[in-house]
């Protein structure tokens, strides 16, 4: 098939045939679709790590691949259960150390250590086999996870409707449709029309370079402003939602998202501007009780000093203070929307009713 916009290219796939994570270089967009097939542990970290893949559920579906094709190597030489699983653990906990916010990650990956020890009975063969069907069910259920979170957010807003976004919480953070940004595709596709506001999202310009780029591609309405352009927008009338994607959902409601994401809830608090945060239940970790518990990673400071400028930007030996992530307190948020519905305020109930649904549908 030719590929006419960055919306047909798959933002990470596996390729059986080269036994390859497959992703879209997200460092490199909107310049250029490179498109990278991994095949080596050590790549799959470092892509992880510089953000080549990036959003939270992206993370998750590349992290079930990746373990997957370790486990096929690592079972080409490990006959023996023990051997095969101390070796998958190790493989295991180092993915995992590539990045330390988004709970997708680690969610992934225990799910598939759970196949590995649900399948123990079988043959090593076996369970890389059924390690392959799980990688494969992860990426796939992230379609109908977003897709089931654009059908609740669409009820949400109406034609016509201005819409805030941060960071890219859209297809290129996920499979297809995106969290916050699946209203706004499902809306699309029954022909209702959005005017988008996209925050650039300093430092690394996630909002400029690929949400305001795959919602431009996609024929809908994106206008980008800076960050601290968003008061602006809202007191001027032109927002009626903001709807946010996120990292890690603690179990009161407090949500971990893209630095700058508690600025654009308090400022929508101060308009009566409905907050949304889109948040697959994968990304809803109820062991953490609150947002403090949550870690925050910390990247380096030449993201902020000379990144994306000709010349350096900022006295050198200036110290810098660069947390990737903010957590919003949950009463800025006016719902958490979930595959399984919209959960509102107190959190610490709605959000045991969604898992108690979720639990239902298994
Ligand atoms: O550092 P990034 O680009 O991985 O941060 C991404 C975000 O903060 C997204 O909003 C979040 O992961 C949700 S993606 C559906």
């Amino acid at each position: 098939m030719s590929k006419n916009t960055i919306m047909d290219y798959d933002t990470v796939a596996l390729d059986d045939a080269k036994s390859a994570l497959v992703i879209i270089d997200q460092t490199k967009l909107p310049y250029s679709t490179e498109i990278l097939e991994l095949t080596d542990l050590k790549e799959i970290w470092d892509a992880i790590y510089l953000l080549q893949v990036r959003g939270a559920p992206a993370i998750g579906v590349a992290a079930a691949i990746g373990i997957y094709l370790e486990a096929k190597k690592i079972g080409a030489v490990e006959s023996e259960f023990d051997g095969f699983y101390e070796k998958f653990k190790k493989a295991k906990e180092y993915l995992d150390s590539a990045r330390p916010t988004a709970v997708n990650l680690s969610w992934a990956l225990n799910r598939m250590e759970q196949v590995v020890l649900a399948n123990k009975s079988k043959s090593v063969a076996e369970i890389v086999k059924c390690l392959h069907a799980e990688a494969v069910e992860i990426r796939e259920e992230d379609i109908r996870v977003c897709r089931a979170i654009g059908e609740h957010g669409l009820t949400l807003i109406k034609d016509g409707d201005g819409i805030l976004t941060h960071c890219n919480a859209g297809k290129l953070a996920a499979v297809k449709y995106g969290t916050a940004t699946a209203p706004i595709y499902v809306g699309q596709e029954k022909g209702f029309s959005f005017k988008v506001f996209a925050d650039e999202t300093r430092p690394l310009l996630q909002g400029a370079r690929l949400t305001a780029f795959e919602l431009q591609e996609s024929g809908i309405d994106v206008t980008l402003i800076c960050d601290n352009m968003s008061n602006m927008v809202m007191r001027n009338g032109w927002v009626n939602a903001i709807f946010v994607g996120c990292d890690r959902v603690a179990a009161n409601g407090d949500v971990a998202n893209k630095i700058g994401t508690s600025i654009v809830a308090t400022v929508a608090k101060r308009y009566n501007i409905p907050f949304y945060v889109c948040a697959p239940t994968a990304t809803i970790d109820m062991a953490t009780p609150t947002g403090n518990e949550i870690t925050i990673e910390q990247r380096k400071p030449e993201e902020v000093t000379e990144m994306w400028y000709e010349k350096r930007m900022a006295p050198e030996g200036v110290k810098v203070y660069n947390p990737a992530f903010d957590v919003t307190d949950n009463d800025l948020i006016t719902g958490i929307v979930t595959e399984f519905g919209i959960a509102r305020p107190p959190y610490k109930e709605s959000l045991k009713n969604i898992f108690a649904m979720k639990e239902k549908n298994r």
